[in-house]
């Protein structure tokens, strides 16, 4: 049963109500005109107008098996049954525990030991502020090392910590007096190469730059970030091959931390588990969030190795305790649903039908190569993006202000696929339940839109 004060809406009440109360992310409320969802199923959303829309953006790149999947369902029903939270302040829950456990057993080698918050951000603020005390209470402190090495257009969420770390000049810019210094080397987009670099000799050249950022800062280096393999608000860029494991063989020569941020890339996405699998590199933390729960219920993990844990361990009055934490870290209920989403998993064989799918987004995506505003189509799993320019021959990008993909989106929408744009790029991030038929609904769509 709906709750008596949404059936007593119309439609338009909830659109009027919706664009005066509610402060949207990311969105310009003056001008906001947003979907307002009633059901879903699959990946399909249905609007309180009625309408279905194909959900090609997995809901901000989260859901993995599909809305309403019954296991899921179910699970976070069981749980309900039992208890809705329980707090990770001096307690736990049997379904935390054992999701913890499977984690570890699932994650790269060496990564033994979990933290649990509620979103993205907190789970890379969670590795960052563990690998900063970490130094300071290692058997040889190295209290100088209070820096982090971070990527060009890297984005790692908007809590001042991620936003330190971050990137993307049009987000961050705005905060610049509040956030710490970082090193910043360069992103490596293979579709916007310096003149003198070709595919061939990109990951050399990019790790080139690295060496020397680690080189001269050796001594005051905490920790490297990445989002790994792909870098998804820089505009989906793809890494050349071998950049991951080059920048975990200079975590090593120079003993730096390895924060590998797989909260967009994480889950399946890329067609691994975890994209780190993809070049074999086990880094010192990986943050799991988004798809951890299906995209049912926020969740995320900060994973970690015994080096870090032991650190950490002494009498209560030695001050080594980690002095962080989130009311609803461990919550059980998304501890259920994340569970459920790791038993799709095996049960589905999601990973396994994932070249397939790919490979039939990536047909389309050639062909839309030829078409006079695309720059550039890239994918790695189910994550794919087209880029917009001005000029294909130069690589001018529009000017943002133009909003050329949010543009092209409401195209798209019109058609019934729901695309949510990134700056000129327009991220293809559908739930890893996609059918080929409903790729097939998705490109079809895109191809409209473009016109
Ligand atoms: C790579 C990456 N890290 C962190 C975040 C932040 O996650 P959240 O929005 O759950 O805080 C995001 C969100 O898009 C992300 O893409």
């Amino acid at each position: 049963m709906n709750s008596p004060c949404t059936d007593s809406l119309s439609a338009s009440e909830l659109r009027s109500l919706d664009k005066s109360i509610v402060w949207h992310a990311f969105s310009q409320m003056q001008e906001y005109d947003g979907l307002i969802i009633d059901h879903a199923q699959g990946c399909w959303l249905t609007d309180v107008d009625g309408r279905r829309y194909l959900d090609g953006a997995s809901s901000m790149w989260c859901n993995i098996h599909g809305h309403r999947h019954s296991h899921i369902d179910k699970a976070i029903r069981n749980q309900l049954d039992k208890v809705a939270h329980v707090t990770n302040l001096g307690m736990s829950h049997p379904t935390t525990i054992t999701l913890a456990k499977r984690l570890t057993e699932l994650a790269p080698a060496g990564l033994a030991h979990v933290f649990f918050s509620g979103d993205g951000a907190s789970a890379v603020e969670v590795a960052m502020k563990l690998a900063f005390q970490f130094w300071r209470q290692c058997e040889n402190p190295q209290t100088k090392r209070t820096k982090f090495l971070a990527l060009g257009q890297a984005y790692h969420g908007d809590t001042l910590g991620t936003v330190s770390v971050g990137g993307v000049s049009r987000f961050h810019s705005m905060f610049q007096p509040l956030l710490f210094p970082v090193l910043r080397g360069p992103c490596p987009d293979p579709y916007r190469l310096p003149p003198e670099v070709n595919p061939a000799n990109a990951t050399a050249f990019y790790l080139n730059q690295y060496r020397e950022l680690f080189e001269q800062n050796a001594e005051e280096l905490v920790a490297v970030i990445v989002e790994p393999i792909v870098q998804g608000a820089a505009g989906v860029v793809v890494h050349p091959r071998g950049f991951l494991q080059g920048i975990k063989s200079l975590c090593e020569q120079y003993d730096c931390l390895l924060i590998a941020d797989e909260v967009a890339v994480g889950m399946g996405r890329t067609g691994t588990m975890f994209a780190c699998e993809h070049e074999q590199v086990s880094p010192d933390f990986l943050c799991l969030g988004k798809g951890l729960t299906g995209g049912y219920l926020p969740m995320s993990a900060t994973l970690t190795s015994s080096r870090i844990w032991n650190a950490f361990l002494g009498r209560h009055e030695d001050l080594r305790t980690f002095f962080h934490g989130h009311t609803y870290g461990g919550n059980p209920l998304c501890a259920a649903a994340a569970h459920a989403t790791l038993d799709l998993f095996e049960m589905e064989q999601t990973l396994r039908g994932i070249p397939l799918k790919q490979a039939r987004m990536q047909r389309c995506l050639d062909r839309f190569k030829e078409h006079p505003e695309v720059g550039d189509v890239r994918s790695c799993g189910l994550m794919a993006a087209i880029e917009l320019v001005q000029d294909k021959q130069t690589k001018t990008a529009h000017p943002w202000q133009q909003q050329r993909s949010g543009k092209v989106c409401k195209r798209i929408l019109e058609k019934g696929v729901w695309l949510r744009p990134l700056g000129n790029v327009i991220p293809i991030i559908p739930p890893l339940s996609i059918s080929e038929q409903e790729i097939d609904i998705l490109m079809a769509s895109i191809e409209h839109g473009l016109g």
